[in-house]
Formats: structure tokens, C-alpha cells, sequence
């Protein structure tokens, strides 16, 4: 049975634009391939988020550091790393709609042997209907896997590549041979652009960690085995961004490199891998629709020793969120070289010299805010027809509490207006009075606001209020004055 399913990422994604979570950036202007903004909700979804990350690797345990390094850094480190050289992906041109894709993106059908059939016609990876119409001729009724093998176009011998229909031209032969693109994005420091004056924007934040390994070290006097956490943008020129926000141009990670002794670091690979997973069961993400993935060799990255994805079940099928990574001595072994300052570490307990391995945690930022959207969409039948609720879990929800008086007359809108006063400095809330007191809960549920706090004719009796609860849509009473000690215990990050 297929896992995918594109109809509720296309629901996601209009109540995401509806609510103000997610927009396409520029939009007014037709917008910008592989870029978005983040509205109010989103806005304060993401900070959650990044919040519970930061609580998680700096707060709840006492060997990480906080680190912020620049984006643009000096052009050697991106030599060093390797990403001058290695960061590309094979790229094709069709060269009759002009456009490109990765190369390890394309699959194409293939003629069976013996099957009295040809040419060969490229699809991209996930719409093997895509080329159907331009089949149907040498199909003659049949379905496509009983003439064509699906087969991924790096498989195929160049002579072979040659005679492909490409995904948009109607004869063989438009596809280029891969070419690499490098993924960084240059730009120029000071006035003149020249090649001397060529920098990058970071395609990852890990470097600025490396570089920094003794600054943070001798400042904040630590000894291996210790960590550094940053969150911030990076920039990847990737050719096909795809999937709504899954993958984009400009993009947050929350990386962690660890800095540990060489023999010491499958033991804390191994740490970090269970870590990592028990991380994402308390920020709140379903267990059946996360699991590792481990690397194989020929997915393993130029720097890694060893390798693990978590991935996420998205509407459009298991993907990466984050890599945990064994990245040996690859990087400081490279900057002791390129930077020709000697980086080893003296370790004062075994009195040794040594460059640390490196483990590695590397989320993404705006991957974690699409999982907790996915994750969190949900649609349920009631009597008053199908309720749009999104379930975020209450420590990342961004609207943490709607106040409302019940009616508008007898006093409640003051009264409701006096607890939203109160709390609004300590927690994202909203006060709302008009519409049916129905219509203001479901606009709420939409929002993923996890309580709803009513002033009704007993508030005026006894000074409580009612607590709508967005789940189960279940109700108590609170005294008012406990509303915000209420929030508190169930939307704290700790
Ligand atoms: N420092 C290691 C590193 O950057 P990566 O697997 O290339 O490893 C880490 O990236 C994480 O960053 C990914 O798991 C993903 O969550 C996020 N990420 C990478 N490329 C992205 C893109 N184009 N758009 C959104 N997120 C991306």
C-alpha cells in the first residue's frame, strides 16, 4: 500500500497559507522557488521549537556549549571541508525545455528484455505515471512493469542515457550527460567582484563549531569529552526544491558536534543515536512515523565514518529530518592542514595529544516545524460536520490559550479582558468576543491552540472559568486566577 498521500499535504498547505503559518516568500511578486516565510503562527511555532532544541542540548545536560558563529566565513573553510570540491550533485539539462534536474532524481522506464518495445522514458523519482501519455502508443493497453523496468538513470550506461525521452520534450536523445553544480552560494566581500573576493554562504553551521573547537574549549574551560550546539541559517542552491518546505534554499539547522576521544566514539555515537530519537518522543512526534535509516556506503557523506537518518513519515513518504553523524577527525585534520595552526587537544587526564573525533546531531529546523505540522493535522467527523484540528503538543503550540467572554454584555468582556491582561506578557494568548463561542473553539482548533478559557455567568458567581480542552474538546472549571498557573504546567518547555 502506497504511504503517500498527496492530498493531505495539499490541505496542509492551504491551511498553513489561511492561518498564517507558512507563505510563499515574495509572494505578491509570483514568489521565489524554494524560499518561504513564516507567518505569526509559523513564526512562533519555529521559536518553539528551537526553544525545546536549545532546552534539550543546553539546558538538561551540562556538557554542550552555545555557540554563534558567522554565516560568511573565510573562503579556505569551505576548501578545507571539502565543499568546494565535493559539494555538488550531478546535475542534467534537457536541452529543449532548458530546464535541470539531479541527476540521482531521474528514474527511467527501461524496455524489458525481449519486450519488442523502445525508447526509454525518464520520469522524476515519485511520478512514475508522469511520461503515460508519451507511452501509451508502445503500451497497447498494458501497464508500463509489464514492458518497462523502473530503473535510476545514473544506472544506465551513457549509450543508453542517450536515447532517453526526456520528462518534457517528445523526442530522445534532450538529456545531457550529468554535469556536477555546486550547491554553496557565492557572493562577494567589499566592492569589486572578483574571484579573490569570492565567499560563500555556509552550507551548513558544523563548520563554524570546528573552527572554533579551542575557542569555545579555553574560554569555557572544558575537556573533551564536550559539545557545541548552534541553531542558524544555511544555504544550499539546491536544484530541485521540492515538497513544499522540505526542502529549500535557505533553511535553519540546530547541529551539535560533540568532541570526544578517538576510540571513545562509537560508544558515543551510539548515545547520541538513542538520544536523538528519545528527543523527538518529547517534543511530541508520533513513534510510528519516525525511525532510523542507516547509511549504507555509497550514501555516506565525504566527511562520514558512519551514519544515521532519522526519518520522518511525511505525507509524501519517509524522508530524512536529521543526520547523526560519526565524523572521525575528517574536519579538524582538514583545518589543522589548510589553516596550518595546530589544532590537537592536550588531554591532561591520559596526557596525551590527539585531534577529538567528532559526533554529530544535524536537524533541521524548518524540517521539524513541517513534521510537526503533518503530524499534527488532523480531521474528525462531529455532529456539527468535519472539525480541522491541529494537534501540536502544548509546549510548542503558538497560541498557547484563547480567552473569551461567553457573551457580549453582563460584564464578561471585561472580566475575560482582565485574565488575558494578566497573562499575555508570560504566554502567546488572544482574547476574542465575537462570533459563536462554537465558531471561536474551532478557529482555535485550527490554530493548534491546545485551551480555550470561557467567562460565562458562573465566573461572576464563583470566579471560575471553563477550559476547553482542543483534543478531547472536553471541559473544566479553573478558578480565574489559577489560569495562568494552569498554562504553565502544561506548556512549559523544562
Ligand atoms: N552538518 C551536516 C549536515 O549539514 P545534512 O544531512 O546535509 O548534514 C542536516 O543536513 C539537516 O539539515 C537535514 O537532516 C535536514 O533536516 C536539514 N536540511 C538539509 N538540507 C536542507 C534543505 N535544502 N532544506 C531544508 N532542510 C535541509
Amino acid at each position: 500500500m502506497s504511504q503517500t498521500r498527496p492530498e493531505v499535504m495539499e490541505k496542509i498547505t492551504s491551511l498553513c497559507k489561511r492561518r498564517g503559518f507558512v507563505f510563499q516568500s515574495s509572494e505578491i511578486y509570483g514568489g521565489i522557488n524554494g524560499c518561504y516565510d513564516y507567518g505569526p503562527l509559523g513564526t512562533e511555532l519555529k521559536r518553539n521549537i528551537k526553544n525545546f532544541w536549545w532546552h534539550w542540548m543546553t539546558r538538561r545536560r551540562d556538557d554542550v556549549e552555545p555557540l554563534e558563529a558567522s554565516i560568511l566565513m573565510h573562503p579556505r573553510v569551505w576548501e578545507a571541508s571539502g565543499h568546494v570540491g565535493g559539494f555538488s550533485d550531478p546535475m542534467v539539462d534537457c536541452r529543449v525545455s532548458k530546464r535541470r534536474y539531479r541527476a540521482d532524481h531521474i528514474i527511467v522506464w527501461r524496455p524489458l528484455e525481449g519486450a519488442d518495445v523502445h525508447p526509454s522514458y525518464a520520469f522524476l523519482e515519485g511520478a512514475p505515471d508522469t511520461p503515460l501519455k508519451k507511452m501509451k502508443k508502445a503500451l497497447r493497453g498494458k501497464a508500463p512493469e509489464e514492458l518497462f523496468e523502473a530503473i535510476p538513470f545514473l544506472d544506465l550506461p551513457e549509450s543508453a542515457r542517450a536515447s532517453i525521452i526526456s520528462p518534457d520534450a517528445d523526442e530522445p536523445g534532450s538529456l545531457t550527460e550529468p554535469r556536477a553544480f555546486n550547491l554553496m552560494f557565492k557572493t562577494f566581500i567589499g566592492p569589486v567582484e572578483e574571484g579573490a573576493n569570492t565567499v560563500y554562504l555556509r552550507p551548513e553551521t558544523a563548520q563554524g563549531s570546528y573552527v572554533n573547537f579551542h575557542n569555545v574549549a579555553n574560554s569555557a574551560r572544558r575537556r573533551v569529552p564536550f559539545g557545541v550546539a548552534q541553531i542558524g541559517k544555511a544555504f544550499r542552491n539546491e536544484i530541485n526544491p521540492r515538497n513544499y518546505t522540505f526542502r529549500t534554499r535557505e533553511f535553519e539547522q540546530m547541529e551539535m558536534q560533540f568532541f570526544v576521544r578517538p576510540g571513545s566514539d562509537e560508544e558515543w555515537f551510539e548515545h547520541w543515536k538513542a538520544n536523538r530519537m528519545e528527543y523527538y518522543d518529547a517534543l511530541g512526534v508520533r513513534k510510528e512515523r519516525l525511525r532510523y535509516h542507516p547509511h549504507g556506503p555509497d550514501e555516506l557523506a565525504h566527511y562520514a565514518r558512519a551514519a544515521f537518518d532519522v526519518q520522518y513519515l511525511f505525507p509524501f513518504g519517509w524522508q530524512e529530518l536529521e543526520g547523526i553523524h560519526n565524523r572521525g577527525e575528517f574536519d579538524l585534520t582538514q583545518h589543522q592542514e589548510y589553516s596550518g595552526k595546530p589544532l590537537l587537544y592536550f588531554d591532561e587526564e591520559t596526557r596525551e595529544r590527539y585531534l577529538p573525533t567528532v559526533i554529530e546531531t544535524a536537524a533541521g529546523c524548518d524540517r521539524t516545524v513541517l513534521t510537526i505540522l503533518c503530524d499534527a493535522y488532523d480531521e474528525e467527523e462531529t455532529k456539527k460536520g468535519i472539525r480541522v484540528v491541529m494537534r501540536i503538543p502544548p509546549k510548542l503550540a503558538p497560541i498557547k490559550a484563547g480567552i473569551f467572554p461567553l457573551v457580549k454584555r453582563d460584564g464578561m468582556p471585561e472580566r475575560a479582558r482582565a485574565i488575558y491582561e494578566n497573562i499575555r506578557r508570560e504566554f502567546r494568548v488572544i482574547y476574542e468576543e465575537s462570533g459563536s463561542i462554537g465558531k471561536r473553539y474551532w478557529r482555535q482548533d485550527e490554530a493548534g491552540t491546545p485551551f480555550c478559557f470561557t467567562v460565562d455567568s458562573e465566573t461572576l458567581e464563583n470566579g471560575t472559568v471553563t477550559v476547553r480542552n482542543r483534543d478531547a474538546m472536553d471541559q473544566e472549571r479553573v478558578s480565574e486566577d489559577r489560569v495562568a498557573e494552569y498554562l504553565r504546567e502544561r506548556t512549559a518547555i523544562v
